[in-house]
């Protein structure tokens, strides 16, 4: 099996419309890249995640999002994996946890077009379910997120949850480096809880989360400024 182990599956869906790239001169090289990328990771079947079509709330779903495509953003936000309208829109974070995002970045008048943001698993999980028993997929779809970081190369890396984080850092526990930077191989990473509702249920983690994309927009003004 070869992640570009194309089958005649008949879902792509209408929601990823390839551009004419055809006028394209150099400065252009980083959008036509994720194009490239973007189509590498809706073909891949490397594991069962992306070679089953989903049923869910009555619809066939395509597993895979790739990303939001601001080919030139200077900040990287790597979250999980997405969700069903995710899925439905082909676009990362666009639902309940992409709504609590956007409204603390609204808060502190950082717009999301600052922002590549993608995933460290592609595909979305029966279920939504996502634990230590996943961690293969990472693993599988972590040679899509190498490229993305090369073609992108981010200032800084703002991971949200701990399944991101222990990508970038997997000898540290985020609950001692959220709000703050960390120095890794990959450069500089940002670790900030994970917005799903269900994470943000407790207040404290709540105004937690709130604090620290405070610092973090913070951060990503100075950088920008620099
Ligand atoms: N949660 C994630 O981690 N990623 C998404 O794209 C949506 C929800």
């Amino acid at each position: 099996m070869t992640p570009f182990d194309f089958d005649s599956r008949k879902c792509r869906p209408a929601k990823y419309k390839l551009r004419d790239t055809s006028h394209f001169g150099f400065e252009d090289s980083r959008s036509l890249m994720l194009d490239i990328l973007q189509i590498f990771c809706l073909s891949c079947r490397m594991c069962e995640l992306g070679k089953s079509m989903l049923e869910e709330k009555g619809k066939k779903l395509d597993p895979h999002v790739f990303s939001n495509m601001q080919h030139d953003a200077k900040f990287m936000v790597v979250g999980q994996n997405p969700g069903f309208n995710e899925c439905v829109r082909g676009v990362p974070f666009i639902g309940a946890a992409g709504q609590n995002f956007d409204d603390e970045l609204d808060a502190n008048g950082l717009s999301r077009d600052k922002l590549y943001i993608t995933n460290i698993v592609k595909c979305k999980t029966p279920g939504n379910k996502f634990d230590s028993r996943h961690s293969k997929y990472k693993q599988i779809c972590s040679a899509i997120l190498k490229l993305e970081i090369q073609v992108i190369k981010p200032k800084m890396i703002i991971t949200l949850g701990s399944h991101a984080f222990s990508f970038f850092a997997p000898d540290k526990r985020m609950s001692n480096h959220l709000g703050d930077i960390v120095w890794t191989d990959w450069g500089p990473i940002f670790p900030i809880y994970h917005p799903s509702p269900m994470n943000l249920a407790d207040k404290s983690r709540k105004d937690k989360f709130k604090k620290d994309i405070r610092i973090m927009c913070k951060v990503v003004r100075k950088l920008l400024s620099n």
